[in-house]
């Protein structure tokens, strides 16, 4: 499932990370990727661990923490600390799938189940960047408003297309899921989701109280901990 996730940063807060990213060191994107991505990975990121990068990175986790729709879809059980990366004059990632396993600084490491890319970038201001991911259904391009996130399996193959004019900078992260299984997260967040739509329409009858201890009955036979 590929989720678009509207709103996680305000304006406010994406101008602010744009003017600390302009002030912070930019490396070579090669520096965390292994053989086969850094024979396609183009791109500058700020240096992992860096004070910038935990700094800014602190911004985008707790605001998808706190977003009920990532929780929803994605069911966090760790996230490891948010990359930046910017892409410029023809700069790209090509076809490539993200390691397994993350080693996450002094703690444990994390599994990576949900990928999530947040757009800090208007649209308008730049050319290419799209943003592939090719699952069972197809090749998806996405290329969002500043301030949105995309989530999608951590097991697909995806790319960043070419930036052919301007700047592309966003945020990326892993996550490791209570619910390994991408179809098990999907059938809960779609479950998830038509609960809290029937609760807005009817509140809380008797079906929806039955409705709701399935959902939680359903997580606590496929969540690992
Ligand atoms: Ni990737």
């Amino acid at each position: 499932m590929m989720l678009h996730i509207p709103g996680v940063l305000t304006p406010e807060q994406v101008e602010s990370l744009r003017a600390r990213m302009r002030d912070s060191e930019w490396i070579d994107g090669r520096a965390s990727v292994g053989a086969q991505g850094a024979q396609v990975k183009r791109n500058r990121q700020l240096a992992e661990g860096s004070p910038a990068a935990l700094e800014l990175g602190q911004v985008v986790s707790a605001a998808l923490m706190n977003h009920p729709l990532f929780f929803a879809a994605a069911l966090p059980l760790r996230i490891l600390p948010p990359y930046f990366n910017s892409y410029a004059g023809g700069e790209h990632y090509g076809p490539h799938v993200d390691g397994a396993v993350r080693a996450n600084r002094g703690a444990a490491p994390v599994r990576s189940d949900v990928s999530c890319t947040v757009f800090l970038s208007d649209p308008d201001d730049y050319d290419g960047g799209e943003l592939t991911v090719i699952d069972t259904y197809g090749t998806h391009e996405v290329k969002l408003p500043a301030g949105d996130a995309i989530v999608y399996p951590s097991t697909s193959i995806h790319e960043v297309q070419p930036v052919t004019r301007g700047e592309r900078v966003a945020s990326f992260l892993w996550v490791q899921s209570m619910v390994r299984d991408s179809w098990r997260r999907t059938m809960l967040y779609e479950l998830d989701a038509n609960i809290q739509e029937l609760r807005a329409q009817h509140g809380d009858t008797p079906a929806l109280v039955g409705l709701t201890g399935h959902y939680h009955n359903l997580l606590r036979q496929w969540a690992e901990m």
